[in-house]
């Protein structure tokens, strides 16, 4: 059972940046499929883990574009990365550690997480990208994250 379901309305332009936020959208469907099915903090912890260092990895990839292209916010939206991976860092450490008991909430946490970030701040440097089209330089793609 998918919490997330991918469309069009999440496309920011560039292709690398869109297939990474859709394997971002399968990692927390995942998370959600195992939580819901197993409860087996072992399977939940690895996923989450998987969820860490991709986000990690795609904030970094989406920082080197934005540069590459000459985005004049990149720096605003490095600080927003910092944040957001803070809290997803803390979550895994917290549940790995501190015996957490997962809630609907965290699952609802993660959606958030994610979707917001890419309708307030991914989504401006869309609007970058209409206006300057020529700075949207293709990227190689990040390898998908390890099953
Ligand atoms: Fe796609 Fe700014 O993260």
């Amino acid at each position: 059972m998918a919490i997330l379901s991918w469309s069009e309305q999440y496309l920011v332009g560039n292709k690398t940046i869109d297939d990474e936020h859709k394997e971002l959208f399968n990692l927390i469907n995942q998370f959600h499929t195992d939580w819901v099915e197993t409860q087996d903090r072992q399977v939940i912890a690895r996923v989450l883990n998987r969820l860490v260092d991709y986000a990690e990895r795609h904030f970094q990839h989406e920082e080197a574009i934005m540069a590459e292209a000459g985005y004049p916010m990149l720096t605003e939206h490095q600080k927003v990365h910092e944040m957001l991976f803070d809290k997803i860092f803390n979550l895994h450490q917290d549940y790995v550690r501190n015996d957490l008991r997962l809630e609907i909430g965290m699952v609802k946490f993660l959606k958030n997480w994610l979707v917001d970030h890419i309708l307030e701040n991914d989504y401006l440097f869309r609007d970058f990208l209409k206006k300057h089209p020529a700075a949207d330089k293709p990227a190689e793609p990040l390898a998908n994250a390890e099953p």
